[in-house]
């Protein structure tokens, strides 16, 4: 048996995941599923967005599969008690430092996106994030006031050769079992974490991976590029904020923010943890109207990437691009079906 831990959270967070029990509960009798309050919900009935129980639950999981956190309730609320802190300490207590975030467009849904279909047809581009490091959690950071009366924020960019061998290590190991090509985006030319990524991205390359084809970009190149052409991508590698901004554009190439799944993974054997990369649009939430894929297709990935189950992986995937053949649309990919009657006709073709 594996114990699956859900973690629905906020705003749509709920309605999606309720959609991954239906099938995880269809396609896999090997799976126990837990389920925890998690952010905005959790601070408000359990005092703080990230109780150590459920960090405790969720690594003793085979995987943790997360909706979404956070919204206007919790806006205001003090940092340390952020729906998204409560995330940022999911990630680091889990130590999952490797986050892919595949942006495949579905040939049924080249249609649904802002971009023209010869663009984005057939794109299959796998981002690399780096999760647990970067400026999401380096130190110090702080806002003071100073003796003018003015207020000064700091944040702190901050990488070691450590942090950056290893995911450049994870985006080659993938790039050799995809189309072999690897892109590396930072800013090399204004910031010092952008050089030395560049430089350790180097350094790797030569010494254990030059059968990989390498190309260094800078990250706002690189989003100009994604618009511009982006099948010339295959694996691209990124810091923690890049890769936030990076993904969110790169999912609008495959229709919907609601399609786009995510995978963040640890060291070998160490559970992962999968989450859709939208957040828990609270201008929809309630109304039946979030695209559930992204979170099932996030449960897709943890039977792929750590619930040794590939063939049901392979299955649930085949499932969804035939849901989508079919004509199933949410409102978002230009349809009028609800969240829960997408899940059905997912289910359907399982
Ligand atoms: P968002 O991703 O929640 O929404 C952006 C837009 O995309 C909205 O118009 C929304 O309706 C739409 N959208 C998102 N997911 C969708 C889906 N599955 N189906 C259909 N439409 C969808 O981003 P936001 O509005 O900037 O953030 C809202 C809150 O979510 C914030 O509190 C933010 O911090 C949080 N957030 C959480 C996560 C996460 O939990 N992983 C990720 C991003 C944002
Ligand atoms: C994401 C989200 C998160 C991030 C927030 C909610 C902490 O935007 O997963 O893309 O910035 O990593
Ligand atoms: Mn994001």
């Amino acid at each position: 048996m594996s114990k699956l831990l859900l973690l629905p959270g906020d705003g749509i967070g709920p309605e999606v995941c309720a959609q991954v029990r239906r099938v995880a509960e269809r396609l896999a009798n090997h799976i126990v599923i837990d389920e925890r309050p998690f952010g905005g919900i959790s601070l408000d009935t359990l005092g703080t967005p990230l109780t150590d129980e459920t960090l405790e639950t969720a690594k003793a999981s085979d995987a943790v599969l997360m909706g979404a956190v956070g919204g206007p309730k919790w806006d205001g609320v003090p940092r340390h008690l952020r729906a998204e802190t409560g995330l940022l300490k999911l990630r680091a207590g889990m130590q999952v430092f490797a986050n892919l975030r595949p942006a495949i467009c579905f040939s049924a849904l080249a249609d649904a996106s802002t971009l023209k279909r010869e663009v984005v047809e057939g794109l299959d581009l796998m981002i690399v994030r780096e999760l647990t490091g970067g400026v999401y959690f380096g130190q110090p950071r702080f806002i003071e006031t100073l003796p003018d009366g003015q207020r000064r924020a700091v944040d702190t960019q901050v990488y070691t050769t450590f942090e950056i061998e290893r995911i450049a290590r994870v985006a080659f190991e993938l790039a050799r079992k995809r189309r072999n090509k690897v892109h590396s985006a930072e800013k090399s030319n204004v910031m010092e974490t952008g050089q030395l990524w560049r430089e350790v991205v180097s350094d790797l390359h030569k010494r254990e991976y030059a059968d990989v084809e390498l190309a260094h970009i800078l990250a706002d190149n690189a989003a100009m590029q994604i618009v511009k052409n982006p099948r010339q991508f295959d694996v691209l590698v990124t810091d923690n904020l890049f890769g936030d901004i990076l993904s969110d554009e790169a999912a609008q190439l495959t229709g919907s923010l609601g399609m786009l799944p995510s995978a963040a993974l640890g060291v070998a054997g160490s559970p992962g943890l999968y989450e859709p990369i939208h957040g828990s649009a609270p201008d929809i939430a309630g109304q039946g109207l979030a695209n559930p894929l992204a979170a099932i297709l996030s449960f897709e990935m943890a039977l792929r990437w750590s619930l040794g189950r590939i063939d049901l992986a392979d299955k649930l995937g085949a499932a969804v691009a035939r849901t989508l053949d079919s004509g199933a649309r949410t409102r978002d990919i230009g349809g009028t079906l609800t969240t829960s009657q997408m899940g059905d006709a997912v289910l359907a073709e399982l």
